[in-house]
C-alpha cells in the first residue's frame, strides 16, 4: 500500500510517500527555520501561513521524488495533534482534500506515536513491548510501548521540555537557533566538567520516572557562576567563562536527567529495548551514553528522521490503513497529545 503523508504541525512543511510502511520512496522537509530564526522561536503566525504558501508544492514533489503521479496514492495519513493549531489545520485540510479527490482511505494520526514509528523505517523493527523514550521541542515522554497505537506514559517533564530547554538556553546565549544542534555542535569542544549543574530532586511515588527542565535552565541561565567547579590551580581572579563548556556542562546534565529516570523504568519494567524518538533523538551526548549501555538495545531514528517528517506519518498510517481504521473528513486538529493512554502534564 502506497502511502502519503503529510505533517504540518510546527514549522517543517513535509510530505513524504512511503510503501507498507516501511519503504520510504520520497521525504520532502521544506524548513522555514530562516524565517523564524530572527525571533529565535517558532512565530505561529508566520508558520501556518508559509504552510499555506508551500504545501502545494511540497507534496507534488514528494509525488515527483516517489516518481508516482496522484493516481498511485492508495491512503493518505496526515498530522492532526500535537501542534500549532494553525499549522496543523494546512496540512490536515489538504491530506483530507487529497483524499476525498482521489476516493482513497485517509487517517488522522498523533505526531508523537509518529515520532516513535520513526525507526521502523531504517531499522529491524523490535518486538512489543519496549520503552519509548520521545524527545523532542515541546514533549518530553518515557513510556511503555505495546502497540503502534497502544503507548502508556510512565514519565514526562513536568515544566519545560528537554529540547525547549536546549533552546531556550542556546537564545539566552545567543548560540544559535535551533538550540539542539547548536549547542551539540558547541558541546563538541567543551568541557563538560566545567560546572556541575543540580539534578532534579524528583524520585518517588508518582515522580518516579518523571522529568524536569526549569531547574536546570534557571542554573544555566540565571546561577551560572554558582555551579562552576574551579580549575586546579586557580587563583582569585576566576578565567572568563568559554560558551563551549557551558554548551557541554549544559548537555551533560540533561542528558543525564533523561538517563536517570529511563534507566530506572528500564530497571522496574525489566523492558530491555530502548526506542527513541523526536528532535533531540539526534543528540549525540545521548546516543553515546544510551551506547555505553552493553545490556540495552536502544533503537534511534536515522538523524534525517529524527526531527518533524512526513516519512514518519505515511509510515504510522499503515498500520491504522490496513487494519480497516478510516478517520472521518470532519476530523479536527488539535494542540495537545490524543494518543495515550494515560495524560500528563
Ligand atoms: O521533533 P522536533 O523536530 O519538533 C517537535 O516536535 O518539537 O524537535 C525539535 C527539537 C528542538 O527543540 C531542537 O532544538 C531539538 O529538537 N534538537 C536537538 C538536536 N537536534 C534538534 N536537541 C539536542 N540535540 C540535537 N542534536
Ligand atoms: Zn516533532
Amino acid at each position: 500500500m502506497v502511502i502519503l503523508g503529510i505533517e504540518s504541525s510546527c514549522d517543517e512543511c513535509a510530505a513524504a510517500v512511503v510503501e507498507d510502511g516501511k519503504r520510504v520512496l520520497s521525504n520532502v522537509v521544506a524548513t522555514q527555520i530562516p524565517f523564524h530564526a530572527a525571533y529565535d522561536g517558532v512565530v505561529p503566525e508566520i508558520a501556518s501561513r508559509m504552510h499555506t504558501e508551500w504545501i502545494y508544492s511540497v507534496v507534488e514533489e514528494s509525488l515527483h521524488q516517489a516518481g508516482l503521479g496522484p493516481g498511485d496514492i492508495e491512503g493518505v495519513a496526515a498530522t492532526a495533534h500535537p501542534g500549532l493549531l494553525g499549522s496543523l489545520l494546512v496540512g490536515l485540510s489538504f491530506a483530507k482534500a487529497f483524499a476525498w479527490a482521489r476516493n482513497v482511505p485517509f487517517i488522522a494520526v498523533d505526531h508523537m506515536l509518529a515520532h516513535l514509528y520513526a525507526s521502523r523505517l531504517s531499522d529491524e523493527a523490535p518486538d512489543y513491548p519496549f520503552l519509548g523514550l520521545l524527545v523532542s521541542g515541546g514533549h518530553s515522554i518515557i513510556c511503555r510501548v505495546d502497540n503502534f497505537d497502544a503507548v502508556t506514559v510512565l514519565g514526562a517533564t513536568i515544566d519545560d521540555a528537554v529540547g525547549e530547554a536546549f533552546d531556550k538556553v542556546s537564545k539566552h546565549y545567543g548560540f544559535g537557533y535551533p538550540g539542539g544542534v547548536a549547542i551539540d555542535t558547541l558541546a563538541q569542544t567543551g568541557n563538560p566538567l566545567a560546572f556541575r549543574f543540580p539534578l532534579p530532586n524528583l524520585h518517588k511515588g508518582e515522580h518516579r520516572y518523571d522529568l524536569s527542565y526549569s531547574g536546570l535552565k534557571t542554573a544555566v541561565i540565571n546561577q551560572l557562576e554558582q555551579f562552576r567547579v574551579p580549575e586546579r590551580g586557580e587563583t582569585a581572579i576566576l578565567p572568563a567563562v568559554k560558551p563551549e563548556d557551558i554548551a557541554a556542562s549544559f548537555q551533560k546534565t540533561a542528558v543525564a536527567i533523561l538517563l536517570r529516570s529511563l534507566f530506572r523504568a528500564a530497571e522496574d519494567t525489566g523492558l530491555t529495548t530502548i526506542v527513541a524518538g523526536g528532535g533531540v533523538a539526534a543528540n549525540s551526548c545521548l546516543r553515546s551514553r544510551l551506547a555505553e549501555r552493553q545490556d540495552l538495545r536502544c533503537i534511534f531514528p536515522p538523524l534525517d528522521l529524527c526531527g518533524d517528517n512526513g516519512a514518519m506519518i505515511a509510515g504510522l498510517g499503515y498500520p491504522y490503513l490496513i487494519r480497516g481504521d478510516r478517520s472521518p473528513l470532519n476530523v479536527v486538529a488539535s494542540a495537545r497529545v490524543r494518543a495515550f493512554k494515560r495524560n500528563y502534564p
